[in-house]
């Protein structure tokens, strides 16, 4: 296990000068999903990942020395506006750092937090912002300390301390295609922080669309956490967790050599095999939509008709991410357009890509 705390992250106060650290982090769609975790938010499978574009959290931390005798002196503004109520996950998530970043103490904060796709879409997604989140507390840890001056250091450590945040987050630090969760095959793969995956896959990944139809912008009646949880009670549990191994092995073996069928059959396998495990949790509970059903249904049968290698996946809600190559988007737009927006809530829908992952803004300092 990595041990990461470390009571000498203390700052000099008398040197410190205010300055900021701002990242841009997208959120990333699960194609072997994570669902059941142990200990300190450790999976009990592993997972892969597509690194998506436009569903992006930007963040901004100002720094300055404290004033106040609050053990985490955080004001968080969320698109413009002081948000008290979002603060305290944040500053819960803070507090439980103190061990790993003991100066967290020493500082106020003022966080600024903004996401590039409409807040009303209902897509808020922990995994861009807590990603966001972790990249910025590892360019502190860089800009006072200089511990993190090697790039794959610094990308494994917010890789982890994004996982503490929110376990999905951890996949969002690394282009195209992560892993996260020990694996017989994949030697490097971690329960503690996901690897980058973008060079063990075909390209064709690399170009990939996602496109997010927005079935209902409802907030979810069961959290994920909640999932997580009740996936402790599940009679399934033990056989999922082994199938979601043998999935992984197949599914990197089809994406290495390009193969899109197998691909998709896996993926739609999984979105499909996550909603049972939610049917069949006690209590029960269902976060499909009747228009995520009509919607599967139309793939199906546009499949059937074209060919085309257009597959779906679901995350923990009723809206469906439609997953294809870069090849057929043209016809797979128009499909959307005329079969598909009727079902949405508000005909609204994302067009997605895979992308080359988080970014430093401009503004930060180093
Ligand atoms: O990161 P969490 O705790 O919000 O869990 C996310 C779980 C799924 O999105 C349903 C699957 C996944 O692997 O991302």
């Amino acid at each position: 296990m990595i041990d990461y705390k470390n009571p000498k992250f203390i700052l000099d106060s008398s040197q410190l000068e205010p300055g900021k650290v701002r990242w841009r982090s997208p959120s990333n769609i699960a194609l072997v999903k994570y669902w059941g975790k142990y200990g300190q938010q450790l999976p009990r499978n592993p997972s892969i990942s597509l690194t998506l574009t436009q569903a992006a959290t930007d963040t901004t931390i100002h720094f300055s020395l404290k004033k106040s005798d609050r053990e985490i002196d955080l004001d968080f503004y969320f698109e413009g506006q002081h948000r008290p109520d979002f603060s305290l996950r944040i500053e819960k998530f803070l507090q439980s750092l103190l061990p790993l970043y003991p100066f967290l103490k020493q500082l106020h904060l003022r966080m600024e937090s903004s996401n590039s796709f409409p807040h009303s879409a209902g897509i808020a997604s922990s995994a861009s912002s807590m990603s966001a989140l972790a990249l910025a507390l590892c360019s502190l840890e860089q800009r006072f300390f200089g511990t993190l001056a090697y790039e794959g250091e610094f990308m494994r450590k917010a890789s982890y301390l994004a996982r503490l945040g929110s376990g999905s987050a951890s996949r969002s630090i690394y282009p195209y295609v992560s892993v996260w969760g020990e694996h017989a095959d994949i030697p490097a793969a971690s329960n503690e922080y996901a690897i980058p995956f973008a060079e063990d896959v075909d390209k064709i990944f690399h170009t990939y669309h996602d496109d997010i139809l927005i079935i209902s912008k409802a907030e979810k009646s069961v959290s994920s956490g909640a999932g997580h949880n009740l996936m402790e009670g599940n009679p399934y549990a033990d056989s999922r967790y082994l199938q979601a191994g043998q999935r992984l092995a197949r599914l990197t073996a089809a994406m290495r050599s390009g193969d899109l069928t197998t691909f998709g059959q896996i993926t739609e396998a999984e979105a499909l095999t996550l909603h049972a495990l939610m049917m069949t949790s006690q209590p029960s509970y269902l976060l499909m939509e009747p228009n995520s059903l009509a919607a599967i249904r139309q793939v199906q049968a546009f499949r059937e008709a074209t060919g085309h290698p257009l597959y779906f996946t679901l995350d923990a809600g009723p809206n469906l991410h439609l997953l294809y190559p870069d090849s057929i988007a043209t016809e797979v737009k128009n499909f959307i357009r005329t079969e598909l927006t009727p079902l949405c809530q508000d005909g609204i829908y994302i067009a997605d890509r895979c992308g080359k992952g988080p970014e430093e803004l401009e503004g930060s300092v180093k």
